[in-house]
């Protein structure tokens, strides 16, 4: 039984998402020093039970900032100024990452896809057929803001062709849903600690394969914290460069071996399951789906179309005052127009019942018909 379980408190967001008990208690660790033997010792398990979640031979680094200060990494650490990136985004953090490679000086050309639909690998060949000069292409694998999650290794096999870049924004996919990342030739992948970790917020996860740090030996945007080269070295010591978010590293050490434990493909077919169950039951209320096309739906988050007539903010509001479940709302474009629940990390089929009973329950009250 979780702590958030013992509240009766439902925590349907897309991260963070619910911490279990033992987690937590690691989290409340007493501090040490961070360049200490035991210290290194929890950053040397961390960083090598991570290479089996990201499926790499490559170091993965563990940066104390929100997954956001992740994608930065990537982007400054592999691009220089003028670079021309696509920047292929199907919602709000497709145009987040879009947005900081421009603000770090790369010529961004985007490739926009309506927002609940996926990216297609055709599109992405047409573009770089059409442009020799782009490097780089990001991509996000799973677009939190629309329950959408991209055919990222057909993607990816399209950039390996071209010889490009392909950095991938796995915020919220990685260790929930499969990407493997050197199987499948992706040169940067990010993802943060309150998704599917189990982990509160406060650490990013990011690798880089052998093209990428030969791209960031002639990289030239600016980097201080998010120098990957100062992380790799430290974390060859068992330390981090700077003061690290320890109580989270901490945290992190217990939920790698209980995620080990429950093994990858478990913990794959279970996320298949809670996407699964979501969407059926979400259909069975008569509610729409904001990706009709399921076979790109996510399996760690589902928008829904809020019904007209009915506010989303009233939904909300009555599911956490009448049924201690909380959900997300809408981002950008979509705020005001679509609910979201969360079904990645801590999560099982009836945590999915109980969401769904208290949706019937609520849109009977606001007077919903079908
Ligand atoms: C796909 C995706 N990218 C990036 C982020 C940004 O991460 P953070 O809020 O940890 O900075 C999120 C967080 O919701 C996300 O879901």
């Amino acid at each position: 039984m979780t702590q958030q379980k013992q509240k009766h408190v439902n925590l349907r967001i897309p991260g963070p998402t619910p911490v279990p008990d033992d987690i937590l208690a690691a989290v409340a660790h007493p501090m040490v020093n961070h360049r200490g033997k035991e210290f290194a010792g929890v950053v040397e398990r961390v960083t090598q039970r991570l290479k089996h979640f990201f499926v790499t031979e490559q170091d993965v680094m563990v940066l104390s900032c929100s997954g956001t200060g992740g994608l930065e990494a990537a982007v400054v650490n592999v691009l220089s100024p003028g670079d021309k990136v696509l920047a292929v985004s199907v919602g709000a953090f497709g145009d987040r990452f879009a947005q900081i490679a421009e603000v770090y000086g790369a010529n961004v050309i985007p490739l926009n896809y309506e927002w609940g639909q996926a990216a297609h690998a055709d599109d992405v060949r047409k573009a770089l057929k059409a442009d020799p000069e782009i490097k780089a292409v990001l991509v996000t694998h799973n677009e939190t803001s629309t329950g959408v999650t991209n055919p990222l290794a057909q993607i990816a096999e399209v950039v390996r062709e071209f010889d490009r870049l392909v950095v991938v924004d796995a915020v919220s996919s990685l260790g929930a849903i499969p990407l493997e990342m050197d199987a499948w030739g992706l040169d940067a992948v990010v993802t943060g600690s309150q998704k599917g970790w189990m982990v509160p917020p406060g650490l990013a996860f990011v690798a880089m394969s052998e093209r990428g740090w030969r791209a960031f030996d002639t990289a030239k945007m600016p980097r201080f914290y998010f120098d990957l080269g100062k992380h790799r070295d430290a974390q060859a010591k068992g330390q981090t460069p700077f003061t690290p978010a320890m109580s989270i590293f901490f945290g992190l050490d217990v939920a790698l071996i209980r995620m080990g434990d429950e093994g990858l493909e478990s913990i794959h077919t279970r996320h298949r399951r809670m996407g699964e169950m979501t969407r059926r039951e979400i259909k069975a209320l008569g509610l729409q789906l904001l990706c009709q096309d399921e076979r790109y739906a996510s399996d760690t988050v589902t928008a829904v179309k809020c019904p007209e007539g009915i506010e989303v903010s009233a939904i909300r509001g009555m599911m956490e005052d009448e049924h201690n479940t909380v959900l997300a709302g809408g981002q950008a474009k979509m705020s005001g127009k679509i609910f979201r629940v969360g079904h990645l990390g801590l999560v099982e089929e009836e945590d999915i019942r109980e969401t769904m009973d208290a949706l019937a329950q609520t849109l009977e009250k606001l007077g919903f018909k079908r």
